[in-house]
């Protein structure tokens, strides 16, 4: 069995207090974007992946859904690790709903994103799938409940690993869980299809702390800016940053310029 695994963006990453679990609690919009990595599930008496990275989460996950079972999972890797975009997430939310099917387990992708919290925070969210409102640690997950017309974006990677222990020690949690917040408002600008307020509602309480960790992120975003992104932020935990751009064309354009300045670059559009 194939599945694509799709990298996520985080349109807003609020942090609010470190919880008594040590986990900080979120407040997310996450946004699976065309850049993936593309899994071959086949059975198996042992389990077994190649997903060829530190704590392989395919593996984890396949143990959460079943102990006793066996697969070999092929990852065939495209989305940048220790990156910001979720790809080992991605990864092992695929490895949920491909061996859901092919071990014949019948849960609902409901029930997937619910047990997908024991294999990392961002799995819920990309277990539900589509645009999705991510609170607590990344357990409570809710598929935005409007229409997204298609966006366009330019990744930008700045060929570095970002830690994502590290970037959450180094950094300042928000005081107050209050309604006005910048997740609000980019779910109303995603409803009125607004680019500008879209832009304008961008956030990450993530980055100061990670552009202290790691400058060359700052220097990823100020060159994505010259280049004419409306509006820059970056993603996760880093070290990926994206610009939002009006169009297909304007985001091949920047992700070429980016690739001749030495980064590595993508232009994506949004998966719904
Ligand atoms: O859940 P996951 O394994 O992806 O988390 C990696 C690390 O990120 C955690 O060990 C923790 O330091 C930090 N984290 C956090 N609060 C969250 C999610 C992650 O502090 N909600």
């Amino acid at each position: 069995m194939k599945i694509e695994a799709y990298a996520k963006i985080n349109l807003t990453l609020e942090v609010f207090a470190k919880r008594v679990d040590g986990y900080h609690a979120l407040r997310s919009v996450v946004l699976p974007v065309s850049l993936g990595d593309t899994l071959e599930i086949v059975p198996a008496s042992t389990l077994s992946s190649d997903a060829g990275y530190d704590d392989d989460l395919c593996v984890k996950a396949a143990k959460v859904l079943d102990p006793t079972r066996g697969a070999a999972i092929h990852v065939e890797k495209r989305i940048p690790v220790g990156g910001g975009l979720g790809g080992g997430s991605a990864d092992a939310a695929a490895t949920l709903i491909a061996l859901n099917e092919l071990w014949q387990l019948g849960k609902s992708r409901k029930e997937l994103a619910e047990i997908a919290v024991q294999v990392g925070s961002d799995v819920p969210a990309l277990t539900l799938g589509g645009a999705v409102l991510m609170e607590g640690r990344g357990e409570c997950v809710s598929t935005l409940p409007i229409e997204i017309s298609e966006l366009n974006f330019v990744l930008v990677n700045p060929k570095i690993h970002s830690s994502t222990k590290a970037v959450y020690a180094n950094c300042s949690p928000r005081a107050l869980l209050g309604n006005e917040s910048a997740t609000v408002k980019m779910i109303e600008a995603l409803a009125i299809d607004d680019l500008e307020a879209i832009a304008a509602a961008m956030v990450n309480d993530l980055q100061p702390s990670a552009i202290g960790l790691y400058p060359e992120i700052a220097e990823a975003m100020n060159a994505l800016r010259s280049a004419g992104a409306i509006g820059v932020m970056m993603s996760g935990s880093g070290s990926t940053v994206f610009g939002l751009v009006p169009d297909q064309a304007t985001a091949e354009k920047i992700s070429r310029e980016m690739f001749f300045k030495g980064y590595r670059a993508w232009a994506v559009k949004s998966m719904i």
